[in-house]
């Protein structure tokens, strides 16, 4: 079977972005491909500064990989920091990575167009991805649009060392998007996203849900007049709803009848249901640490094994004893 690698960051609350444009995608895929899911957590650390808050935002993202309903018996999924080899390959790679390949990454482009102060680790975050994705010889990536660039700089890195060491070891990795999620909108209608603080988190209450579906930017159309379908609030239907609510909100955007606070309402309604039985797992799995730990520890052990492999043949390529 082809190989599969995705990761999330245990950066804060996972949100409908995260479920949908990716982890959602890894239960469904993990039928077709040998999967390896992981937590980025050497990759949080580009911004996490909270010993505690990470440990516990590391449970919270392995708790949550369970609930939506990856099996860890055809899922590997483990710690990015309990295989160090990751690091280690990360280190090898920088020494084939232009400069110029990290300089026009968007995420640095951002951080330096808004003057943030970078650390080297921002800088050098598609390296270290580069190498969890190279490790385990990935044919495809799992991701949403905003990574796909990400993705291209590790194909880009593998064909680099190719070439520089005469030596073919990796395999070219493919970004794996799909149609219609690839970007889901925050409530303020640009990317959900954690640094924009517009999430709808994946594990709120179905009140707190509720509450930032109301917040959604409209505009202020009356009920009776037909609606613009390049809002957020309809891009939002269009991923969560279910085809019987899907006729009600085309019918009310293409004719009017309905208003902003019913559609939202109504959009409230069908992400809570399609998401309690989650959302009650959930509850479960992180009230149980211990199984959450083993859970890594065995997924650690299995991806350490495949990654000491592929060190192996990547040390004896550059020349490393
Ligand atoms: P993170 O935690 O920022 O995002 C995790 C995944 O969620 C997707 N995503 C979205 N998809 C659709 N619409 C959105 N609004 C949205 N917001 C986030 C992201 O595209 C991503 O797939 N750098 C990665 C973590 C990582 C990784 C890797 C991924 C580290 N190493 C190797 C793949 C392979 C990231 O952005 O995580």
């Amino acid at each position: 079977m082809k190989r599969l690698v995705s990761g999330v960051k245990p950066t804060g609350e996972v949100h409908l972005g995260n479920y949908v444009g990716a982890m959602r995608r890894f239960v469904t895929l993990a039928g077709q491909y040998e999967s390896f899911v992981f937590l980025a957590d050497y990759h949080a650390l580009t911004t996490v500064r909270d010993a505690a808050l990470l440990k516990k935002q590391t449970r919270e993202l392995a708790a949550a990989y369970l609930a939506v309903g990856l099996d860890p018996k055809k899922t590997v999924l483990f710690r990015q920091s309990d295989v160090p080899e990751h690091a280690e390959l990360a280190w090898i790679l920088n020494c084939v990575t232009p400069m110029p390949t990290l300089q026009r990454a968007h995420a640095f482009k951002d951080a330096a167009a808004k003057k943030k102060e970078i650390n080297v680790g921002i800088f050098d975050y598609p390296v270290l991805m580069a190498a969890d994705i190279l490790m385990y010889r990935a044919v495809v990536v799992p991701v949403g649009k905003d990574q796909v660039q990400h993705v291209e700089i590790a194909r880009e890195i593998a064909k680099r060392f190719h070439t520089e060491f005469g030596a073919e070891v990796f395999t070219l990795p493919e970004p794996l998007i799909e149609k219609g999620t690839e970007t889901v909108p925050g409530i303020d209608g640009q990317k959900m996203s954690k640094s924009y603080g517009n999430v709808i988190p994946l594990f709120a209450s179905a009140e707190e849900t509720k509450k930032r579906v109301m917040r959604i930017t409209t505009d202020s159309r009356a009920p009776a007049e037909p609606k613009d379908k390049k809002d957020t609030l309809y891009a939002l239907h269009k991923v969560f709803s279910s085809a019987a609510a899907m006729k009600k909100v085309d019918a009310a955007y293409d004719n009017g009848g309905l208003g902003y606070k019913e559609l939202k309402e109504l959009l409230a309604d069908e992400i809570n249901a399609q998401l309690s039985d989650i959302r009650a797992r959930y509850d479960d799995l992180i009230a149980d640490p211990k199984k959450l730990d083993k859970v890594l520890a065995d997924g650690g052990e299995c991806a350490r094994a495949e990654a000491q492999k592929m060190m192996k043949t990547v040390r004896e390529a550059v020349g490393l004893q």
